[in-house]
C-alpha cells in the first residue's frame, strides 16, 4: 500500500513518530508531503497536498495531522472522493476502516500521545472495510458530494 502523510506545525513530532511506526510494515511505502519544520503553515494547504496524492492515484490512503486533527480533517473532507476520519483511539480508528472505509486517518498532535497513536496506526493500516450494509451507507455519503 502507498501511504501519503502530512502535518502542520502542530503535529510535526507526531508525524515523525508515525513514520517510524510505519517502517515496521514492509508492504507499505510512505510519501511525506510536509510540513518539515516548526515554521507556521496553513493546514488546508497540507490537506490539499495529501488529498491530491490520493485522488490522482499516487497514494492509496493518507494520514493527516494537525494540532487537533479537526482543521485538517474538515479540509480533507472538502475534496471529492475523500473520507477523512478524525480518530481519538483504537476503537474509532478500527471503525473508520470497517464501517466508513476511511481513506484518510486524521489525528491531533496536541491530542494523541505516541502510545495510542502507535496502536491506532497499526490497526488503521491493516483493517479492512466490511462492505455489506456499510457499503450502502458509504455510497450514500459519496452521493451527497454530487448533489
Ligand atoms: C494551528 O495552530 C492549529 O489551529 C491547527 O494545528 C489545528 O489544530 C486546527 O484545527
Amino acid at each position: 500500500m502507498k501511504l501519503v502523510i502530512g502535518c502542520d506545525q502542530g503535529a510535526l513530532e507526531l508525524k515523525e513518530h508515525v513514520k517510524e511506526v510505519l517502517k515496521e510494515f514492509s508492504d507499505i511505502t510512505v510519501e511525506d508531503v510536509g510540513t518539515y519544520t516548526t515554521d507556521s503553515v496553513d493546514y488546508p494547504d497540507i490537506a490539499e497536498k495529501i488529498c491530491e496524492k490520493i485522488t490522482s492515484g499516487q497514494a492509496d490512503r493518507g494520514i493527516a495531522l494537525c494540532g487537533t486533527g479537526i482543521g485538517i480533517s474538515i479540509a480533507c473532507n472538502k475534496v471529492k472522493g475523500i473520507r477523512a476520519a478524525l480518530c481519538h483511539n483504537v476503537f474509532t480508528a478500527r471503525m473508520s476502516r470497517q464501517h466508513n472505509d476511511a481513506n484518510v486517518l486524521a489525528m491531533g498532535g496536541r491530542d494523541i500521545s505516541f502510545g495510542p497513536a502507535t496502536e491506532m496506526v497499526q490497526v488503521w493500516v491493516k483493517e479492512e472495510f466490511l462492505g455489506g450494509r456499510h457499503e450502502r451507507r458509504v455510497n450514500k455519503i459519496m452521493e451527497i458530494q454530487d448533489k
